[in-house]
């Protein structure tokens, strides 16, 4: 794989309880390990305040990571050469959350904006057989209908032939209690950021 010092990667995801933070912040810190210029952006919210309030920490950690990430805009998607996206696993699939920014991308699909980035995805679930699989797969579909080169992880860390992560993307299981990615899933997040990079920069290359 080439260098990859010119790529440019914008992280996109979704957290509420910071498992999904924690991978997106590993998947940063791979990408520009591995050259990338990053951007690390948190969707907002779209349930009621009424559905945030009902479970302490939630409306206080999502003001503080919009705070410190900003919100994704078209122009932040434009601007990249490779997407990674994030998402707590919901009922098996993507969160309404990070649905309703790739809801967002139409005007940028309809120019043909996004045809040959590079894209990835991660999630965390809280049970092993939670849907995290089908929720990282889940978002291949419109990574597919945009034009991306979806890149999934395959087997190309020791950490994913350990049983950590999956070969589509990373993930984390947080249990009852909101448990942290553990080590070996941030080193198989930063992997994926890194693998992403190298992608995004070989086909900005070739263009
Ligand atoms: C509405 C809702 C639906 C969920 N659906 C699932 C599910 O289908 N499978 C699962 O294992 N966990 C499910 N979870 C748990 C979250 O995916 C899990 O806690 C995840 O680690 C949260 O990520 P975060 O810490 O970044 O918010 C659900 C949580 C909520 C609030």
């Amino acid at each position: 794989m080439p260098e990859a010092k010119t790529a440019k990667i914008l992280v996109v995801f979704y957290s509420r309880d910071g498992s999904v933070e924690a991978l997106a912040k590993a998947v940063g810190e791979g990408a520009r390990e591995a050259g990338a210029e990053v951007r690390l952006r948190r969707v907002p919210e779209i349930v009621p305040a009424a559905v945030m309030a009902k479970v302490p920490g939630w409306e206080e950690r999502s003001n503080r990571m919009l705070a410190e990430y900003g919100a994704p805009t078209l122009d932040d998607a434009e601007w990249a050469d490779g997407i990674i996206l994030g998402t707590p696993t919901r009922f098996g699939n993507t969160s309404a959350e990070l649905k309703a920014f790739i809801d967002s991308l139409g005007s940028l699909w309809f120019q043909g904006k996004l045809n040959g980035k590079a894209a990835g995805a991660f999630t965390s679930s809280a049970g092993p057989h939670g849907g995290n699989e089908t929720t990282v797969l889940s978002l291949f579909i419109p990574m597919a209908h945009l034009g991306f080169i979806i890149v999934p992880t395959g087997y190309t860390h020791e950490r994913i032939v350990q049983g950590h992560g999956t070969p589509y993307g990373a993930s984390s299981i947080s249990g009852l209690n909101s448990a942290p990615p553990t080590a070996a899933d941030l080193e198989v997040a930063k992997h994926q950021g890194a693998r992403v990079t190298q992608v995004a920069a070989a086909l900005k290359a070739a263009r």
